[in-house]
């Protein structure tokens, strides 16, 4: 990966996808109290397009590659990509609910995992564990770092809750396309990498797992998951990179600037 393939974002530009961003936000705060058993994944599926057509935004997946709806709704074993449906939301399910939408042809990206009612001990690790390790990824994703960093802290940070990251699952640059580069693994070494400079925007979304880490797609073409039937939880977060601060454009209170005696060489 180099620089050149990267479409770096001005200030106007990230404030564009930003908007979107805090949309995907509102309805991921909205579907917390939605989302409870006897729930199907379609009524959340609607839930989300009624909440974008409030607001004037687009789906970006509907139609993506072929991809027939307008959000992305993987429960227990699906670890991307599953198809909205019939199924009905059980107690003890894990459901991630990811969003791409845009608004005037800029994206943003998120996803979502939820605890449908009460959760056992393992579903609450798993849990903690990939919004612990999403998180632990923002906080490395700052000028002056590399990619290898973020994949690092990572990788690193599901293996101390016991977890495991599905290594071929990352995240991309993004801005008027879904997809652009860089993609961000969630795996990584120290120091090495494209190294994160300003103007970047790209999303993190490891997706963690207490089994094996093996993955497989299913015969619907798009749901992928795991091979050993083990769920799944994710947290995905679209993030800018600035000179002296790093913000999270789809949840704001994870943004953080650096502390003096710790600039990057931006700043
Ligand atoms: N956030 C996921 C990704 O960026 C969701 C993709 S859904 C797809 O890969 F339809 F676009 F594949
Ligand atoms: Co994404």
């Amino acid at each position: 990966m180099r620089h050149e393939d990267v479409r770096f974002k001005t200030f106007l530009e990230v404030s564009r996808i930003r908007r979107s961003c805090r949309i995907i936000e509102s309805i991921f705060d909205d579907l917390g109290s939605f989302i409870i058993p006897g729930k199907s994944t379609n009524e959340i599926a609607d839930f989300c397009k009624i909440s974008m057509d409030k607001k004037f935004a687009r789906s970006s997946i509907l139609g993506y590659k072929g991809y027939p709806s307008t959000i992305c709704t993987s429960v227990n074993s699906v670890a991307v990509h599953g198809l909205p449906g019939e199924y009905i939301l059980a107690e003890g399910d894990i459901i991630t609910v990811d969003i791409i939408l845009n608004t005037d042809g800029w994206h943003g990206d998120g996803a979502y995992t939820y605890i449908v009612g009460k959760g056992n001990a393992d579903i609450l690790r798993l849990y903690r564990a990939a919004k612990e390790a999403t998180n632990a990824g923002i906080k490395a994703a700052r000028a002056g770092n590399r990619l290898g960093d973020i994949g690092f802290a990572v990788s690193n940070t599901a293996a101390r809750w016991g977890c495991r990251v599905f290594e071929s699952l990352a995240g991309h640059g993004i801005g008027l396309d879904v997809h652009e580069d860089p993609v961000v693994l969630p795996i990584g070494e120290p120091h090495v990498g494209l190294p994160v400079v300003p103007g970047m925007v790209f999303t993190i979304e490891p997706v963690l797992t207490l089994g094996s880490g093996k993955i497989r797609t299913m015969d619907d073409g798009w749901s992928i998951v795991t091979e050993d039937g083990r769920q799944t939880a994710q947290f995905e977060h679209t993030i800018a990179i600035f000179g002296n601060r790093t913000e999270v454009l789809t949840k704001p209170e994870l943004s953080f600037g650096f502390e003096k005696n710790n600039p990057s060489p931006f700043s």
